[in-house]
């Protein structure tokens, strides 16, 4: 094998998606799949892939200094994609230490790992740590985050994802380790945990449940599909400039309350339902604690300096989320038969 790379969290949604694209493309590549497998992570996720000899798997809680050693000691690692993380905005206002322990110290011993295990030879090593847009706090109308942009995390999710940013700049700093970041806005696409606004309404919708809309549903996100991020992200662990860091947006904002309405529709035409019957489900419920008004990306950067653009509109990528999730009922069935019952009691009961 030409490199060996970890990736981190690639049992989750996103992280699914990357090492499928890593695997599939770079049969020279070793790819290691690090992941506690919590509540997020998924092994059918990877069903397609997980017998490829160019594959492995390492259930590695990265809290643990002592496995993620162990990790280092049993692989000569040349990279570590770095998408780890809890990623729930809901679920850090309930429960911030997770976030700490998961994207701080876990950020943290990971780089460590790379630090003593490339002492002597940084030549073509790379951490790469994938980041969200959330760090760059809430923008007005009209502005756009740039690379730039000062940091202003208002959530206990966004302040652990900003810290660990600031931990990958440091150690690219102190002690010279390759890294780059990447920020990147909201994701949407098949295997996406149902807990998130977009698969927790597809799920709702099909079984006729209320879909809870925050607030007035005035809140703007850009979308982007999350195939859409795989491929930056190859980009940018190939050919992105070491110590840089790079947006990535779809250039797609949309109020919830629009996008709802378009994903009414989307379902009512799939699920062969009358024309504006899923629509009947939106229900406005209490406001999110110091809930983000507006994120927008300005991806111009990644764009011009390495040629990326997304592949899919959004009613393109939206229509093949929903064919994804109206086609695979089982995947959807065993999560939400769990623990996600409570999950779902504790996070809606008194909105
Ligand atoms: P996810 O919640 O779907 O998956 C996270 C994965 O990390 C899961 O497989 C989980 O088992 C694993 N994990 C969690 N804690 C762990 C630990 N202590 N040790 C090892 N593994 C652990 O997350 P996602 O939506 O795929 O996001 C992936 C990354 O991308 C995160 O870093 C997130 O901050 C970032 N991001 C997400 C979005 C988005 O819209 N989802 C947007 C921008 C950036
Ligand atoms: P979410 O998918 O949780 O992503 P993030 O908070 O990281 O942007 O939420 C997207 C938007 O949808 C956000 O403005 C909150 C809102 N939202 C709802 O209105 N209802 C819901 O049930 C959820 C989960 C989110």
């Amino acid at each position: 094998m030409q490199k060996t790379i970890l990736i981190t969290g690639g049992a989750g949604f996103i992280g699914s998606h990357v090492v499928r694209e890593f695997v599939n493309k770079y049969p020279n590549y070793l790819i290691v799949n690090v992941d506690w497998l919590t509540y997020a992570g998924n092994m059918e996720n990877l069903q397609d892939i997980e017998n490829k000899p160019n594959y492995r798997f390492e259930k590695v809680d990265i809290t643990y200094q002592k496995e993620v050693e162990a990790l280092f000691e049993k692989y000569q690692v040349d990279g570590v994609i770095h998408l780890a993380a809890e990623s729930h905005v809901d679920r850090s206002i309930a429960n911030p230490m997770a976030f700490i322990m998961t994207n701080v110290v876990g950020t943290v011993n990971l780089l460590n790992a790379c630090r003593h295990a490339w002492k002597d030879a940084l030549e073509g090593k790379r951490f790469y740590h994938i980041s969200t847009d959330e760090v760059y706090g809430s923008v007005d109308h009209g502005e756009f985050f740039v690379e730039t942009t000062a940091y202003d995390p208002r959530s206990p999710y966004s302040a652990s994802k900003a810290s660990s940013d600031h931990f990958v700049r440091a150690y690219h700093n102190t002690y010279g380790i390759p890294v780059v970041i990447s920020n990147c806005s909201n994701n949407y696409g098949p295997n996406q945990f149902p807990e998130k606004l977009i698969p927790l309404s597809i799920n709702n919708i099909r079984n006729n449940k209320a879909i809870p809309i925050y607030g007035k549903g005035e809140n703007i996100r850009d979308w982007l599909f999350v195939i859409d991020h795989a491929r930056a992200i190859d980009l940018i662990y190939h050919k992105g400039t070491s110590g840089d860091t790079y947006n990535i947006g779809g250039n797609n904002e949309w109020t919830n309350i629009d996008l709802i309405h378009l994903l009414c529709e989307v379902m009512d035409e799939k699920l062969g339902r009358k024309k504006g019957s899923s629509a009947k489900l939106i229900t406005f419920v209490k406001d999110r604690a110091g809930h983000d008004h507006r994120y927008a990306i300005d991806s111009g950067k990644l764009q011009r300096e390495l040629g990326w653009s997304p592949s899919v509109t959004f009613e393109q990528g939206l229509e093949k989320t929903v064919s994804w999730y109206l086609n695979n009922q089982e995947w959807i069935d065993n999560i939400t038969s769990g623990s996600y019952v409570k999950y779902y009691e504790d996070q809606y009961k008194d909105r």
